[in-house]
């Protein structure tokens, strides 16, 4: 009988998942979830060829020089800037992501943190849980429409299409975008959208919704310059990337009101969050989980094992990243 291969799952998951994957594989499982060092990733990589890993943990160069066995990396994520893709490439590894799966439920909620954040949820709850709330007043926590304003999104993939859908469709908010290119004219008739170029969506836009991948074109794609040309009553909200945004610059906007409000899923340097913005008070903060629905993150799961199963047993992953010679 032939040797079985063995893979990693570098973080803990779903068992059902699991037991999926040892009806194929020798499967080793961090099952403690502590994120693995670099050097504690190589080491259980070692005779390893695929693994599953999420956004926390960093395939390069160096890692795949030390793991030569290694051919089919499978990122529990739809975003995969954790990967060197073409330095994986070059070692002949394939990368796979989760797309599709988690489109809807990460469009629900940067709704939900776009709502949160307009009208001011987390900070009216803390207001009341500190017990604070002794009379009812017409001004108490007012903030901005939502119905009817205007929707700027930066990035029109599939989870922007999808916010813009909810947004023109649901709301009947007028959607301007910008992204790298624009939309068939077909798809925009159906979201409802229009394309804008970058100022006039910075410029013109009530709700402002990142959800471009990172990459070294998009550091800072939003920092104080950009702050700066937002109207002042304007939202922004970051459930794309930490980097996306300056953290640092946009603390310091909100704290000054240069825009009214924002809302972060994800940040800079994440677990850790820039210590300004955990004392701003028009700020909602959550810890990077639009996707996070447990229908949706067993979803993502399975395909990434399934992406593992059918690299290791067929040649062809189901959502490849790269293309291998
Ligand atoms: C989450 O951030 C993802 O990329 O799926």
């Amino acid at each position: 009988m032939t040797k079985r291969p063995s893979i990693l799952i570098a973080r803990n998951i779903f068992p059902d998942v699991v037991a999926r994957l040892r009806e194929h594989f020798e499967v080793e499982s961090n099952d403690t979830d502590g994120v693995l060092s670099p050097q504690e990733l190589v080491a259980r990589l070692q005779g390893k060829a695929g693994v599953l890993t999420t956004g926390s943990e960093k395939v390069d160069a160096a890692l795949l020089a030390a793991c030569p066995q290694l051919k089919v990396v499978a990122n529990i994520a739809v975003g995969y800037n954790n990967f060197d893709v073409p330095a994986m490439t070059a070692a002949g590894v394939v990368a796979t992501n989760t797309p599709d799966v988690l489109t809807e439920t990460t469009a629900d909620f940067g709704f939900a943190l776009l709502m949160a954040t307009a009208r001011r949820l987390t900070e009216s709850e803390h207001f009341l849980r500190a017990g604070q709330w002794n009379r009812w007043a017409l001004d108490m926590f007012a903030g901005a429409e939502v119905n009817g304003s205007t929707l700027g999104i930066l990035g029109m993939g599939r989870i922007g299409q999808a916010i813009a859908r909810r947004g023109a469709h649901g709301f009947g908010m007028k959607v301007i975008y910008n992204n790298r290119s624009r939309l068939d004219a077909a798809t925009e008739a159906e979201c409802k959208a229009s394309y804008v170029d970058k100022a006039t969506l910075l410029r013109e836009a009530d709700h402002l919704i990142l959800v471009l991948p990172y990459s070294a074109e998009s550091h800072h794609a939003i920092s104080a310059a950009e702050i700066a040309q937002m109207k002042p009553t304007a939202t922004l909200i970051n459930i794309a990337r930490g980097g996306i945004v300056d953290d640092a610059a946009l603390a310091q906007a909100l704290r000054e009101k240069r825009i009214a409000a924002a809302g972060l899923d994800v940040f800079e340097g994440e677990p850790k969050v820039h210590p300004d913005l955990l004392t701003v008070p028009n700020v909602v903060l959550t810890p990077h989980i639009a996707s996070a629905t447990i229908a949706t993150r067993k979803a993502m799961a399975n395909l990434a094992a399934d992406n593992v199963i059918a690299f290791l047993t067929t040649g062809r992953a189901v959502t490849p990243i790269n293309t291998l010679a």
